[in-house]
């Protein structure tokens, strides 16, 4: 048993599967100082017809392009990394799971540039529920606009998934647990919503769909499944600069992300959003996706690459 991971054996590091307890890194590594790593989050979904990662090719190549201005060469394929993501799995005996590739500057020197500090890659899995709660799913969550702004586009490349970018997530977070809500909705620079700490935003109003363009957000594949999805419905998704006030005024709220698959926001601020409870667009969207990752939808399976 591994603390806060679960029953979980193995982690590829570097190109072997090794013991959990031994995938350490030197304290003085690049990437613990800096922040200079690229990591996704990608979930595998245990169905009737078996097992499946949910867009791994996607989820993989948004990692080596978050890698590209951080100048991270990661020493192996892009089908190597799928390969290493499957073996991990299958030496975890994990029907279900979260899965955490990471590759980031390690030990060498400890000048901010990362001279010869080498690329370490790591593939951990682990068993992982609903993120923000199944009664969230259901019902829907609480948010409060975050008094932090979104990293802004000058200042990094917001749509790489890079580790020392979640600082900016990780104080959102703090921000929304210590006023008693359950998620942060951050504002970029100019007042518009961006994102949640880890989830894209979406807001319908009158059966139209709005979400904010990529400009203060991470290009979630989520999002982009639940823009497909909506579009399917027959459902009008615009994308476009969004406001708080907007926000606030809104039929229906939903969040998107891997861990937060389709979350309903029933409340900011105080202020009841919609009927205060999931609304019939993203109850829809929601049904669909899960009947997707489920492997009910045969025009979607291509999005399910099954673990073999
Ligand atoms: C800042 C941020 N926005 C949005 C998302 C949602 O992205 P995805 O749907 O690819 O998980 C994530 C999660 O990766 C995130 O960290």
């Amino acid at each position: 048993m591994v603390d806060g991971f679960g029953d979980v054996e193995k982690i590829w590091m570097n190109g072997k599967l090794i013991n959990w307890q031994d995938a350490k890194i030197h304290v003085l590594s690049h990437g613990l100082h800096y922040g200079s790593g690229v990591f996704e989050g990608i979930r595998c979904y245990s169905t009737p017809k078996g097992s499946f990662v949910f867009r791994l090719t996607d989820h993989l190549k948004r990692l080596f392009r978050s890698a590209i201005p951080y100048k991270i060469t990661i020493p192996y394929s892009l089908d190597e990394i799928k390969k290493a993501v499957f073996d991990t799995i299958k030496a975890n005996k994990l029907d279900s799971c979260y899965i955490r590739p990471i590759a980031f500057y390690g030990y060498h020197s400890l000048g901010v540039g990362p001279g010869e500090c080498p690329v370490e890659c790591v593939i951990a899995t682990w068993p992982w529920g609903a993120y923000l709660g199944e009664e969230a799913i259901a019902n829907g969550i609480r948010c409060t606009f975050s008094s932090w702004v979104k990293i802004h586009p000058k200042m990094l490349p917001v749509g790489a998934k890079a580790t020392g970018q979640y600082i900016n997530s990780m104080l959102a977070g703090f921000d929304a647990k210590e006023k008693g809500f359950d998620e942060a909705i951050l504002l970029d620079n100019d007042g518009y919503v961006a994102e949640g700490p880890g989830e894209n935003i979406f807001l319908v109003n009158d059966g139209v769909i709005h979400t904010p363009s990529l400009v203060s957000a991470l290009p979630g594949i989520t999002r982009d499944s639940a823009i497909r999805i909506a579009e399917d419905l027959g459902y009008e998704v615009v994308v476009r600069n969004i406001t708080r006030g907007e926000v606030l005024i809104a039929d229906e709220i939903f969040l998107t992300g891997t861990a937060a698959e389709v979350t309903p926001v029933r409340e900011i601020d105080g202020v009841v959003i919609g009927d205060g409870k999931r609304g019939p667009v993203t109850e829809a969207i929601q049904k669909k996706f899960f009947r997707v990752v489920n492997a009910e939808e045969e025009a979607y399976m291509d999005w399910l690459e099954p673990v073999e």
